[in-house]
Formats: C-alpha cells, sequence, structure tokens
C-alpha cells in the first residue's frame, strides 16, 4: 500500500472523504452495539504530545484500542525532543518501531519533516496552522444530524486560527460558504490556510452578519495554546465575537452550534448557547473517535467496505 500522511484537510480528496463518514458511521453503530471490530490487532499508535490536550489522547488511545491495537503516549517534556533531539532523528527510530504516528505540535512544519523521513502513517493532532481531526470529527457530526453540508451555509465567528484554517480547506471540498467574521487585525491569511480561491468563502467585518441564515455556527477559543502571551490584548479585541442567543437566532431555529472544545463561558459562546438546545458540542466530541478510527483504519489498511 502507498504510504499516505494526514497532515492538513487538503490531503484528502472528496470521495475519500465520503468514504470515511460511511465507515465512521458504520464504525461507531458496531461500537454501540458493543460488536468488536479489532482490524488492527498487533499495531501500534504513537501519540507523541508537545501540547496538552484532553479529547484528542482520549480519542486516539481509546480508538486505537478499541480497534484491536495498542497506543504509546509521548510528551516532549518526557524525550529527547525536549532535548533538542532532531525531529527526522525521532521521526527515523519512531517510525522503525511503532504502526502509525499522530503528533500534536507547534508549526506545521514540524510535521512535515517528520512525515518526510517517516516510515509509518503520520496524523496531525493540531498545529499551530491545522486540526484536520477536528473538522473531519465535525463535518460527521453534521452531516449526521442535518444531511449533506454541500450547499449549506457555516458561520465561523472569531480567531482565524487552525480550526478555521481547516474549515477553509473544507469548505472547498465538501462545496459548502463559508462566513468568516474576525475582529480586525485577525484576518484568515489565505496562505496559511492553504487556500488559493475565494470561491467558497466570506469575510464579514460584523459577526451578526456572518451567522445570518446559517446552517451551523461555530467558534473556539479566543486564545490558542502556543498564543497565551496574547491573551489580555486578544480579550479586549474578541470581546464582540461572542456566539450568543442573538446571533443563533439570526442564524434559525435549525442552526446547529459547534465548538470543539475546550471553551470559555462567557468569551467566546455564552452559557445558554453552548448548553442550550442547538448545541451539538458532546456528540461533537465523541464523533472524535469514530471518525479517527475509521481515520486510522483507512491509512493501514486502505478501503474496507
Ligand atoms: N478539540 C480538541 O482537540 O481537544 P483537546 O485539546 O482536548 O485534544
Ligand atoms: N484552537 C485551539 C484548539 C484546541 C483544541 C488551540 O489550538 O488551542
Amino acid at each position: 500500500m502507498k504510504l499516505r500522511h494526514y497532515l492538513q484537510f487538503s490531503d484528502f480528496s472528496r470521495a475519500e472523504y465520503d468514504y470515511l463518514v460511511e465507515r465512521a458511521r458504520w464504525i461507531k453503530a458496531q461500537f454501540k452495539q458493543y460488536k468488536p471490530h479489532h482490524p488492527l490487532v498487533d499495531r501500534t499508535l504513537a501519540m507523541i504530545f508537545e501540547k496538552q490536550s484532553t479529547r484528542t489522547r482520549l480519542s486516539f488511545e481509546a480508538g486505537v484500542q478499541q480497534l484491536g491495537g495498542s497506543a504509546i503516549f509521548l510528551s516532549t517534556r518526557d524525550t529527547q525532543l525536549g532535548r533538542g533531539e532532531p525531529v527526522e532523528d525521532m521521526a527515523q527510530v519512531v517510525s522503525r518501531m511503532v504502526d502509525i504516528v499522530m503528533i500534536r505540535t507547534f508549526g506545521q512544519a514540524i510535521l512535515e519533516r517528520f512525515a518526510s523521513v517517516s516510515r509509518v502513517p503520520v496524523i496531525n493532532g493540531l498545529s499551530n496552522e491545522y486540526h484536520p481531526c477536528q473538522v473531519l470529527g465535525d463535518i460527521f457530526t453534521f452531516v449526521e444530524q442535518r444531511g449533506p453540508i454541500s450547499g449549506r451555509t457555516v458561520a465561523w465567528i472569531g480567531d482565524s486560527n487552525n480550526v478555521c484554517n481547516t474549515w477553509m480547506q473544507a469548505a472547498e471540498i465538501f462545496d459548502f460558504d463559508l462566513h468568516v467574521s474576525t475582529p480586525p487585525g485577525y484576518e484568515v491569511e489565505a496562505e496559511r490556510a492553504g487556500i488559493y480561491g475565494k470561491n467558497h468563502y466570506e469575510h464579514f467585518a460584523d459577526p451578526m452578519e456572518a451567522a445570518r441564515g446559517a446552517d451551523l455556527v461555530t467558534t473556539d477559543v479566543w486564545t490558542s495554546m502556543g498564543f497565551e502571551a496574547e491573551d489580555a490584548e486578544r480579550k479586549r479585541d474578541f470581546s464582540d465575537w461572542q456566539v450568543d442567543a442573538d446571533m443563533m437566532k439570526l442564524a434559525g431555529r435549525d442552526a446547529l452550534f459547534m465548538h470543539c472544545l475546550p471553551a470559555h463561558r462567557g468569551e467566546e459562546v455564552s452559557a445558554e448557547v453552548i448548553d442550550g438546545p442547538q448545541s451539538v458540542v458532546w456528540d461533537e466530541a465523541e464523533n472524535r473517535l469514530h471518525t479517527q478510527k475509521a481515520l486510522m483504519e483507512f491509512l493501514l489498511l486502505g478501503k474496507l467496505a
């Protein structure tokens, strides 16, 4: 099988995503019925974390175990990576000992360097630029609740961060409209997002206008990991970019609310919205498990159905 990596959302085609969504649906149904599904017996996943995580670690570790494999957790603090061992040397060694690797790190270039010498598939578990596994889970969640996302409108309110960039790529692949509203000075950088056309996204100065008529309203923290030094300034700059009940009213009664979590109630989202009837954040978090199981299976074994 040809070696494939999943470093950004645009690494897969629409046809491959259609397969993954259907496969995740099947894997989820098996799991809910307590039916064993062990295609990855004797396979080992290494998880390298340079930043903190709850959901990503849990969903990858539980996921590979549920598929019959095992996981090894490595953090910068406890490995030679934290003492300056070159990423390429780490990749040579790790990829001779395990079957698949997930990395959460800072710059996307670190992932690219690791993948360039890795003998096994590498998955981006979040970088400063992208969070493809998150948007894979989010799109699965939308499809599960509302049917196809193509032709729909998604509103991104807040920071043009890793998750926003990934939504930008997803809009091109899945053919939906993305309305982005960021405060001045925090606009999407198309090149950083890996986007070169303007067919699928529109910038809105006013967050309320971005949300108007949307099928999905989504946001994320004002300060992502690695940007903590800017926290006080960001709290000031983003104060009008909160998803609240008035904004959800403009989006419409059937609109969903998503947040990758962790969330800060009273900052990027009001408690009323995240804990309200339009919010699907717990399904969204759970679906990281099912979609990443489909992803690992696909990278190691190819299409099975
Ligand atoms: N959404 C997400 O990736 O969560 P963690 O940072 O907890 O992994
Ligand atoms: N944008 C956030 C996502 C956390 C899952 C961050 O990078 O910290």
